[in-house]
Formats: C-alpha cells, structure tokens, sequence
C-alpha cells in the first residue's frame, strides 16, 4: 500500500530548480556546478552589476572545466559552457526567484542578523515543497533556522572554495533536520558531482574546525618570527603534502570570512586559544589587503 505524500515532504524529492542566494565567490560557484550538472539556476543579488559579475566569473570557470572535461574536442567544450550559462538567470526578486525552487542555497555575508532577515523572508514567499540550505563556514545551521517554520527541511550544505574544483561537501544536520532532506541533501551533493561527507552542526563543522586555528597558528608562528611565510607555505607543502600552504592559503580564503569566523568562534568561546583572533590578520583588514581578491594579502598578488 502506497501511502500518499503531503506536497510540503521533500521525500523522494529531486532537486531539480536550484535558487542560490548570493553571487560571491562561493555563490557563482555552487550556482556553476549546479548548472553544468543539468540544474536550473537562479542566483539572487541585489543589484544587476553584482548578477553581471557573478555571470562573468561563471563564464569564466566555465571555460576553465570544459577545457578539462573535452580536452580535445573544442565543439563539445563550446557546448558544455553554452549549455549551461543557459540554465542559469539572475534575479533581483527574492520573491520571484523561490517561486518553483526546490532547493534554496544561501551564501550571502556571514553575519546571523542579516540571514535571519532573508530566511524569514524567504519563509513567508518560498512554497512548502522548497528546502532551505545555508553554506555558512561557521555559523550554527540551528540558529539560522530558528527563525523559520521549516526547520525539518533546513540543513546546512558547506562547499569548498574553488567549488568547482573542490570535490568535497559537507552535508550537516541540525537536531531537526527530516531523514528526508538529509537524504535529498546527500543525493543532490552527488548530483552536483561532490563527495559528501554528512557532520553535526557544530562550530566549523569538519574541515573548517580544524583548517581555521592551523591556519591560525601558522601566522602565530609567523608573527613570533619563528619562520618567515615563504618557509612555513613551503614546508606544508612539501613536508604535509597540502596543496597550498597556510599562509597563502589564508590569502586565498580570504581575510575578511577567515577573521570573521575566529571573532565568532572567540567570543563564544573565549577560553580556547585556537580560537584567538591573530593581530596581523586585523592590520590587513584596516589596510583593506585582504587576499587574492583585493590584490594583496600577506603577499602581493599580480594578475
Ligand atoms: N574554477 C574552475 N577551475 C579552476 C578554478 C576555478 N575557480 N581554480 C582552479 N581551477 C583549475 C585550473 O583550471 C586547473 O586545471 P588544470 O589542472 O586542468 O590545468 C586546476 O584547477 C589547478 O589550478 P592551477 O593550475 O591554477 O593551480 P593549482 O594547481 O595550484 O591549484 C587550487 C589551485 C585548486 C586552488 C589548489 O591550490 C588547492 O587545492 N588549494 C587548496 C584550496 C583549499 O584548501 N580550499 C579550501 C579553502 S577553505 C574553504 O573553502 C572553506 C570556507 O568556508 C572558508
């Protein structure tokens, strides 16, 4: 006997309308990955010049992983990278934007203020049917979703940074997240290429709970002058295997994302000193040097 299914279960769901919430780095990079992989894609920002830049940086990877994936066949990449810019629209309209989503991703600024804001708006205008995901790096998924009537179809779904190159994703439950879209989550990561590993939602999650106070203590060593930041990079690299050392990698994350999740982590946990926000990291933010994005970082980036 088949039991009949309200219209608000994600059971058996698949996410097929993707509305991604944010046009940064990390939002032009789930709404890529979702659209080359047959998703269709609405990215929300908040004026059209912001939606313009997220499609260009698309564009761009998109180019970068057709000539990966159809090497010597550059009719086939042309396609790949057509085909899937077209699966992609840009919307200023939250309203609009959720109306046949099935799946919301938010990746706007990591502050709890402003995603209560948008996921309570996002509440009142979404259909029952649509799951809400946050990709924040450090947030509590739960705190976030405390201000919605769906927290059994809320969920954290955490990418890496380049996404499209990333093959991890970090698929969190809160204590109400449904069996149901934990396992939409899971399949759609899949869908969408990922390898994903599923966490409780506890600060930073997997990776992030034990990148961000390495890559802590590595400026800590730095600002003691132990090393300089040329030999500690080098010496992860070459004596752990990373792909990039901690000091370029904290460049590249962003000083801005890294030193706001340490002062989250800190203030809820003053006591742990892995979590102490680093005083040079601070002095970049004044100089407005936060990383490859801005140019220059602890390094100088030229392009
Ligand atoms: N889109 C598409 N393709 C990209 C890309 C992008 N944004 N960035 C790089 N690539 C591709 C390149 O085209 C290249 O392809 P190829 O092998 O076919 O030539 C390949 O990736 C390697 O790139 P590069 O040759 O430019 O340089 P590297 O070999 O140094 O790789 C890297 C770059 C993939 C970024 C590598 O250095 C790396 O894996 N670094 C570590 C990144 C990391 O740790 N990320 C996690 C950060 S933490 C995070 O995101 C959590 C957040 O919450 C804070």
């Amino acid at each position: 006997i088949k039991r009949s299914l309200s219209t608000s279960s994600p059971m058996n769901a698949v996410i097929k309308n993707v509305t991604v919430i944010g046009g940064g780095l990390m939002g032009s990079g789930i709404a890529q990955v979702a659209a080359q992989t047959g998703h269709n894609v609405t990215i929300v920002e908040v004026n059209p010049d912001l939606i313009k830049k997220a499609e260009d940086s698309i564009a761009k990877n998109l180019v970068r992983v057709a000539k990966k994936l159809h090497k010597d066949d550059p009719q086939a990449a042309n396609k790949f990278v057509s085909e899937s810019q077209a699966r992609i629209k840009g919307c200023t309209d939250i309203a609009e934007a959720v109306k046949d989503s099935d799946l919301v991703v938010e990746a706007i600024v990591e502050n709890m203020d402003v995603k209560h804001k948008l996921f309570k708006n996002l509440d009142e205008v979404a259909p029952p049917k649509t799951m809400f995901a946050s990709n924040t790096s450090s947030l509590s998924i739960t705190e976030i979703a405390s201000v919605t009537k769906r927290k059994d179809r809320f969920g954290g779904l955490h990418f890496f940074n380049p996404v499209p190159v990333m093959k991890l994703l970090e698929v969190v439950r809160t204590p109400e997240t449904s069996q149901e879209t934990y396992e939409a989550f899971m399949a759609w990561g899949k869908a969408v290429g990922k390898t994903c590993v599923t966490c409780k939602d506890t600060p930073g999650f997997i990776v992030n709970r034990l990148l961000v106070p390495y890559i802590a203590e590595a400026i800590r060593m730095m600002e003691r002058g132990d090393a300089s930041p040329r030999d500690i990079d080098t010496a992860m690299k070459l004596g752990a295997g990373y792909p990039m050392g901690p000091i370029e990698l904290a460049d590249y994350v962003g000083h801005d994302t890294s030193h706001a999740i340490m002062q989250g982590w800190h203030k809820k946990f003053p006591d742990n000193p892995l979590f102490k926000p680093n005083e040079s990291v601070q002095k970049l933010i004044d100089e407005k040097k936060l990383g490859v994005k801005t140019g220059e970082g602890f390094y100088k980036y030229t392009k």
